[in-house]
C-alpha cells in the first residue's frame, strides 16, 4: 500500500522579503512539482531518489514519525532556485501521509500541516509558497494566522526563468534582510506598495513589466540581488522582456523576465542560449491560457 502527494512549484511576480513583515506578494504556481510516495517499512524511515542530509530528515520528522517509513522523492524543481522546492516538498508530503491513511485535506488543511516542516527549512517563512504550492494558480498573499489570500487572474503573458546557476539559501538572506532592519524599512515599504499597483495591471503586461523591474531595484537596495542575477535582468530586458526581476529570496537561483507572447519569449530563449544561461518559458500553472 501507498500513498502519493504532488506540490506545486512557484514564482514570486512581486513582493518577496517585504512579504515576511507583513506587506503583501503575488505568486503563481508552475507547472513544476514535487511528487512524494510513501509506504510503510519495517525500521528506520528510509529516503529514495534525493541526497538525505540533516534539514531533509529534521523536515520529513515534522510530518512522520523516525522509523516505520519509505519515503520516495521525484521532483521536477530546481532545489535553492527561488522556485519553492521546500514548500512543494512539504506539501506533497502531508498530501502523501493523507493518502495513505484515507484522509481528504482541503487546501487550508494541508497548510496548516505542511508549515512545520517548512519551517525548518526556512525559519520564518511568510507562507507564501506552502499556500501556493497547496492551491496553485495566481495568489495575493498576506501573512497572517491564517493569511489572507485573494485569488487573482493573470493576464495571457508568460514568463521566461533564467537561472544563475548558483543557489541561493533563503533562511540565510531572510536572516540577513532581518539584521538590516530598520534601516531598510523604507525599501520593505515601498515593495508592498508596488504589489499594490501590480494587482491593479495583472492583466497588461507592458503595465506590469516595469513594476516588476522597479520591484528588482529595491531587491537590490535590501542586498538580495547579486551581479549575476543583475546581469540575467539585463540580458532579459535588452532581448525586449517588458519587466525583468529576481524571483524568491535572491543571492542565486533565477530571475524571471515578464513576456506577452510565444515571439516574446523565444526572443529572451535565444539571448539566454547566447550567453549560454539556461532558461525555460512557462505560465502560471493552473489558470486558462
Ligand atoms: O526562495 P524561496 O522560493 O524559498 O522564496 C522565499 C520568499 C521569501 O519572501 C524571501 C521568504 C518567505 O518566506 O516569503
Amino acid at each position: 500500500m501507498s500513498g502519493t502527494g504532488i506540490g506545486w512549484g512557484k514564482l514570486i511576480l512581486c513582493g518577496e522579503h517585504a512579504v515576511v513583515y507583513g506587506h503583501p506578494a503575488i505568486a503563481f504556481a508552475v507547472d513544476l512539482s514535487t511528487r512524494v510516495t510513501l509506504t510503510r517499512r519495517p525500521g528506520p524511515t528510509a529516503v529514495a531518489g534525493c541526497p538525505s542530509d540533516a534539514r531533509l530528515t529534521a523536515a520529513l520528522h515534522e510530518v512522520l514519525e523516525p522509523t516505520g517509513w519509505g519515503v520516495r522523492l521525484d521532483s521536477t524543481l530546481p532545489i535553492g532556485k527561488g522556485m519553492g522546492s521546500s514548500a512543494a516538498l512539504a506539501v506533497a508530503l502531508v498530501r502523501a501521509r493523507a493518502e495513505l491513511e484515507g484522509r481528504s485535506l482541503d487546501a487550508d488543511q494541508t497548510y496548516a500541516q505542511a508549515m512545520p516542516c517548512e519551517r525548518v527549512f526556512h525559519g520564518n517563512p511568510s507562507g507564501l509558497d506552502v499556500a501556493v504550492s497547496a492551491r496553485g494558480g495566481c495568489i495575493r498573499f498576506t501573512r497572517g494566522t491564517p493569511p489572507t489570500l485573494q485569488p487573482l487572474t493573470p493576464g495571457r503573458w508568460r514568463v521566461v526563468v533564467l537561472d544563475t546557476g548558483a543557489a541561493g539559501d533563503t533562511a540565510e538572506l531572510v536572516a540577513g534582510v532581518a539584521a538590516r532592519r530598520p534601516g531598510v524599512e523604507p525599501v520593505l515599504q515601498a515593495i508592498g506598495a508596488l504589489v499594490e499597483r501590480c494587482c491593479g495591471h495583472l492583466d497588461d503586461a507592458r503595465a506590469l513589466g516595469p513594476l516588476l523591474t522597479e520591484n528588482h531595484r529595491l531587491l537590490g537596495k535590501l542586498g538580495v540581488s547579486t551581479p549575476e542575477l543583475d546581469d540575467l535582468v539585463a540580458l532579459a530586458l535588452d532581448a525586449g522582456a517588458l519587466g525583468a526581476k529576481l524571483a524568491g529570496a535572491g543571492g542565486g537561483g533565477v530571475a524571471l523576465a515578464l513576456v506577452d507572447d510565444t515571439a516574446g519569449a523565444d526572443a529572451v530563449l535565444a539571448a539566454a542560449e547566447r550567453a549560454g544561461v539556461p532558461a525555460l518559458a512557462c505560465r502560471p500553472a493552473g489558470v486558462p491560457s
